[in-house]
């Protein structure tokens, strides 16, 4: 098992061919950073030549159909962008469970689709602002993880979980770090309910509004094993910001 921080940029619907020079940028410098693991989730057009440009970082998809094949016009499979070259696929992301109807149920076939097609997973979980005025946050996210995580056999250690509260996604405003290591402890309590001794191995990550500004800080918090970095992902400036502050508080801890 890794301890270094994970730290993927999901790069949503932004990106050409031109923006590979920062994926080149994130790659080179990538080599110097060994202390943390990172990777990017460019969109599905990007997949195959991010891939041939990079060679140190992961490279990944941020949705997958689940079906193998067949008459779903626009969209595509966990085999498909394997075969582009994405070694895990993020499933679940919030903008796609509110523009896409997106269900617990669905996250979690896409889920077990895709490490059934040999990758790893990156899956989504978060409250709304209304849910955590409510004080629900927790429970919210225990239902959402009983709903969404793949099971069976040996599939732990190809999950990761993306923590991202709805309201500090691309807003600027994030959790306190009290608020970020009680959420991300109970998320764990959960994981190991639910994978027995392997969910203490699952990587935990927050995600929402992490800045080179505050990546130290919300790393720093419990149980957070790295970053699911949105905005902050799209320059190579702003992204080894947040990757050098990872492998910082890395050298920290050893
Ligand atoms: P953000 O997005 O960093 O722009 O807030 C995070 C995400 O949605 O994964």
């Amino acid at each position: 098992m890794t301890t270094r921080p994970y730290i993927v940029g999901n790069w949503k619907m932004h990106g050409t061919r031109a923006m590979l020079a920062e994926a080149r940028a994130i790659d080179r410098a990538a080599e110097r950073l060994i202390k943390a693991e990172v990777a990017i989730a460019p969109p599905f057009t990007l997949i195959h030549a991010t891939r041939k440009e990079a060679n140190l970082i992961g490279i990944g998809a941020q949705d997958v159909h689940p079906a193998d094949g067949g008459a779903h016009t626009g969209d595509v499979s966990a085999a498909m962008v394997k075969d582009a070259g994405a070694g895990f696929t993020i499933v679940g992301h919030s903008e796609r469970r509110a523009n896409h109807q997106e269900t617990n149920e669905l996250v979690k076939e896409k889920a077990e689709a895709a490490i059934a097609a040999g990758m790893s997973v990156i899956v989504c979980v978060g409250e709304t602002e209304a849910e955590r005025d409510s004080g629900e946050a927790e429970s919210v996210v225990a239902k959402q993880l009983e709903g969404s995580l793949p099971t069976g056999d040996g599939v732990a250690e190809k999950v990761t979980v993306a923590y991202e509260p709805v309201w500090a996604i691309g807003t600027g405003r994030t959790p306190t770090v009290e608020d970020v290591g009680a959420m991300h402890r109970s998320i764990r309590e959960k994981l190991v309910a639910i994978y027995g001794e392997e969910g203490s191995a699952v990587r935990i990550l927050y995600g929402g509004s992490v800045k080179p500004d505050n990546a130290a800080e919300l790393l720093a918090a419990d149980e957070v094993g790295g970053a699911l970095v949105g905005g902050a992902s799209l320059t190579a400036e702003s992204f080894l910001g947040i990757i050098i502050a990872a492998a910082e508080l890395q050298d920290e801890k050893s």
